[in-house]
C-alpha cells in the first residue's frame, strides 16, 4: 500500500493547528507541575532558568520537530527515516520518533491518574465536600488521602479519562480533535483569567509576584537547572513525538517559527497565570510554597474552604485542570495511535481503542505507587521510590532531555543546512539563530545538566 507510510490528516487551518498544539503543551504540567516545582525550587531563580530554557532551548527543538513532521509526512519514528534519507543518512536514526512515542505513552499513563485526581475534584468541589471542609487541614489531607489510597476511585476516574479520550481520538484529526479543542481552549483561557482575577482580589496578589519574580539564586541547585530544563521540555510537549505528528497534519503553507513561537508563548503565559492564580491563595492563608506535589490538591482546597465563593471557585478551579489535562490526553495519545494505523495498518477506531488499552493497562502502576500497592513500591533512590515516581522521573528528567539532544544533533549536525533552511522558510538571521540553538547551545546544555545531574560530571 502505498499510503502505508504516509499520514494523509491535515489540520482545517493555522488557527486549528495553534489550538491544538497549544491544547498539547497546556495541561497538567502549567497549572500542576510547574506551581509546585518552582515552589520547591525557590521561585524566581527557578522562573528565570525556566524561561531562558524556553527561549533558547524550547522554541529551536520544536520548530526541529514540526520541521521533522512536516518533512517526513509520517509517523514519528518513519518522518525522522524519511527525513534521513532525504539527506543521504541512515534510517536508524528513526529510533529517535520512536524513543518519542514511548516516551509519549509513558508519560500518558501517569497522566490520567493524575487527571483522573482533578475530575475527582470537580465532584467533590460540586458536591460540597470542599466548602464543607470549612479550611480545616486535616479534613482536607483525609479528602486527598482517602482518594489517592483507594485504588477502586482512582480507577474509575482514570478510566474515565481515558475512555473519553479515546472516544473523541476515535472520530478523527478534524472531527475529533480539532472539534474539541476549538472548544476547550477558549473555555480554558476564560476560567484562568476569571481564578487569576479573584485570586488579585482576595490574595496576596504582591507576595506572589515578589516569589515568582525575584530571583534568589542562592535557593537554585544543579538538580533545579535540570528540573527547569526537563520541565521546559515536558511542558511544551517536546520529544514525546506529537509536535512531529502535529507537523505531519501542517498545511504547506504554515509558517513553523511564528506559529512554534506563538505556541511557546501561549504555554508560558498559561504557566504563569496559574502561578499568579495559585500563590496568591497560596500566601494569603500562610501556606508553604513547597508543599510539592499536593499544592494543588490539598493545599489549594484548604484556603478555598476559608474564601468567599470558595465551592464555586474550587469548582471552576478544577473544571480548568480536567480541560487542560483533557487536550494534553488527547495529543498524547494521538501519537500512539497514529503510529498504530500507519504501521499496524489498524483503522482509527481500533487504533484509538488498542492505544487506550495498553495505557490503561500501564496506568495501573501508577494507580498501585498511591495505593500502596506492593509490587509498585520500587526503591530507586533519587528517582524515586515507587513506579510513578520513577516513570516521572524516567520521562521529565531522562528521556524528553535524551531525545532533545538527539534532535538537535540531527537536525543540527546530520541533516544538510541548506535544504533545511530552504525547508522552514527561515530568513538569513533567524536561520542563524536556530542554527545556533540547534548545532551549539542545546544540545550543549543539555548536555551538561543532564551529565551533571545523574552524576557524571559536577560542576
Ligand atoms: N505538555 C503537557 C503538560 O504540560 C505534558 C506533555 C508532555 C504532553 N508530553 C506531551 C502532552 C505530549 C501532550 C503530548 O501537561
Amino acid at each position: 500500500m502505498s499510503n502505508n507510510t504516509s499520514v494523509n490528516s491535515r489540520w482545517s487551518s493555522n488557527f486549528a493547528y495553534i489550538l491544538a498544539a497549544t491544547g498539547a503543551a497546556v495541561g497538567l504540567g502549567n497549572i500542576w507541575k510547574f506551581p509546585y516545582i518552582m515552589g520547591e525550587n525557590g521561585g524566581g531563580a527557578f522562573v528565570l532558568v525556566y524561561l531562558l530554557c524556553i527561549l533558547f532551548i524550547g522554541i529551536p527543538v520544536m520548530m526541529a520537530e514540526v520541521y521533522i513532521g512536516k518533512q517526513g509526512r509520517s509517523t514519528p519514528a518513519n518522518a525522522v527515516a524519511k527525513v534521513a534519507q532525504q539527506n543521504g543518512r541512515s534510517k536508524n536514526w528513526a529510533f529517535i520518533g520512536a524513543m518519542g512515542v514511548l516516551a509519549g505513552f509513558l508519560v500518558l499513563s501517569f497522566y490520567i491518574v493524575i487527571a483522573g485526581w482533578a475530575v475527582a475534584y470537580v465532584f467533590k468541589s460540586v458536591a460540597g465536600d470542599i466548602s464543607a471542609a470549612g479550611g480545616d487541614a486535616q479534613q482536607i489531607g483525609e479528602l486527598f488521602s482517602a482518594l489517592t489510597s483507594d485504588p477502586k476511585q482512582l480507577l474509575a476516574w482514570s478510566t474515565l479519562v481515558i475512555v473519553g479520550t479515546v472516544v473523541v481520538l476515535a472520530n478523527g484529526v478534524t472531527k475529533g480533535l480539532e472539534r474539541v479543542v476549538s472548544w476547550l481552549m477558549p473555555a480554558l483561557f476564560v476560567l484562568l483569567a476569571v481564578i487569576m482575577l479573584y485570586a488579585a482580589v482576595t490574595g496576596d496578589f504582591a507576595a506572589a509576584v515578589n516569589f515568582m519574580f525575584s530571583p534568589d539564586f542562592s535557593k537554585l541547585t544543579i538538580n533545579g537547572v535540570l528540573m527547569a530544563l526537563g520541565h521546559a521540555f515536558f511542558t511544551l510537549s517536546l520529544s514525546s513525538g506529537i509536535m512531529m505528528i502535529y507537523g505531519a497534519y501542517l498545511p504547506e503553507g504554515t509558517s513553523i517559527a511564528r506559529t512554534s513561537i506563538y505556541i511557546a508563548i501561549a504555554d508560558t503565559v498559561v504557566a504563569l497565570m496559574a502561578g499568579l492564580a495559585i500563590y496568591p491563595i497560596v500566601f494569603a492563608n500562610g501556606i508553604e510554597p513547597s508543599a510539592g506535589p499536593g499544592l494543588l490538591f490539598v493545599s489549594l482546597p484548604i484556603a478555598f474552604g476559608t474564601m468567599p465563593l470558595g465551592g464555586i471557585v474550587s469548582t471552576m478551579f478544577f473544571t480548568m485542570v480536567v480541560v487542560a489535562a483533557f487536550t494534553s490526553a488527547l495529543a498524547l495519545l494521538e501519537s500512539s495511535a497514529a503510529y498504530l494505523v500507519e504501521r499496524r495498518g489498524l483503522r482509527r477506531k481500533v487504533a484509538a481503542i488498542v492505544a487506550g488499552s495498553g495505557v490503561w493497562l500501564l496506568s495501573l502502576g501508577t494507580i498501585g505507587s498511591f495505593a500502596g500497592w506492593e509490587f509498585a513500591q520500587i526503591n530507586a533512590g533519587a528517582m524515586g521510590h515507587n513506579f510513578f515516581e520513577i516513570l516521572d522521573y524516567l520521562t521529565a528528567n531522562i528521556l524528553l532531555p535524551l531525545g532533545g539532544l538527539f534532535i538537535t544533533i540531527f537536525v543540527g549536525w546530520v541533516i544538510q543546512a541548506d535544504s533545511l533552511k530552504h525547508h522552514m522558510g527561515l530568513g538569513t538571521k533567524t536561520f542563524q539563530m536556530f542554527s545556533k540553538s540547534v548545532k551549539f547551545i542545546s544540545p550543549i546544555a543539555i548536555a551538561v545538566v543532564f551529565l551533571n545531574a545523574i552524576g557524571w560530571l559536577s560542576i
